[in-house]
């Protein structure tokens, strides 16, 4: 099963997407993550992406594509994948049909969390990310059991650098500006569900489920 989450900052695809991946047994593939792993460990490309995402705006697409198709080429993918923050774009929607083209395959699902603007800067100035594997949490909707400390694997959690409401409203606008096209792109594949991303977490995970079947 090969699916794509599309959705504003903060409509929880992260949320669903490791869920999604846990209850198929399929990777979840962050590209938000990826740069995220690549700036903590000071590479190359951490450093280049760090200048964009810290203003908000996209990474390049030159920078992105090659990372994700060089990922689902990887033998774990065989069985499919859960997509989180790619294609973000139209060309990069472009590149992942022609890839997927090529070899004779096409995704399955976009699933749209949709969630209106309103909802978004409350819950990112909540949110608190473990940097070292991943885990997000929200301090009122999802919170740790200790406070500051990864349930997961016991590392800090911290408010991501691009969580401030300034940088929240930049990219909300890129996202409408970039992003948002791409849900008349998959409706025209015939491939794009959505789900209400307003209600709570395990609600919206049951609605996805019922698209995705048991
Ligand atoms: P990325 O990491 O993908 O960030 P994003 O798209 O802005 O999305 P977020 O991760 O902020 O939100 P989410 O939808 O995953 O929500 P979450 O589940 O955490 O990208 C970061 C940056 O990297 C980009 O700005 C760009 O610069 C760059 N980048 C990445 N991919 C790129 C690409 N393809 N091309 C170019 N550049 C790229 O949930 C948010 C919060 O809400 C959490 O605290 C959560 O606990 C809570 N929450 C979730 N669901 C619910 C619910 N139902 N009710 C209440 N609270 C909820
Ligand atoms: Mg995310
Ligand atoms: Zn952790």
């Amino acid at each position: 099963m090969k699916i794509i989450m599309l959705g504003a900052p903060g409509a929880g695809k992260g949320t669903q997407a490791k869920q999604i991946a846990a209850k198929y047994e399929i990777p979840h593939i962050s590209t938000g993550d990826i740069f995220r792993a690549n700036i903590k460990n000071g590479t190359e490309l951490g450093k280049k992406a760090k200048e964009y995402m810290d203003q908000g705006m996209l990474v390049p697409d030159e920078l992105t594509c090659d990372l994700v198709m060089d990922r689902i080429a990887q033998d774990d993918c065989e069985r499919g994948f859960v997509l989180d923050g790619f294609p973000r774009t139209i060309p990069q929607a472009e590149a992942l049909t022609n890839a997927l083209t090529k070899i004779g395959q096409s995704m399955d699902y976009a699933i749209d969390v949709d969630v209106p603007d309103e909802n978004i800067v409350n819950r990112m100035s909540g949110r608190r990310a473990c940097l070292n594997c991943g885990a997000t949490y929200h301090i009122v909707f999802n919170p740790t059991k200790a406070e500051g400390v990864c349930d997961a694997c016991g590392n800090e959690t911290v408010l991501r650098d691009d969580d401030k409401p300034e940088t929240v409203q930049k990219r909300l606008s890129v996202y409408h500006d970039q992003t948002q096209p791409l849900i008349d792109y998959y409706k025209e594949q015939n491939i794009l569900k959505s789900v209400d991303g307003t209600k709570p977490m395990d609600e919206v995970f049951s609605d996805i489920v019922a698209i995705l079947g048991e």
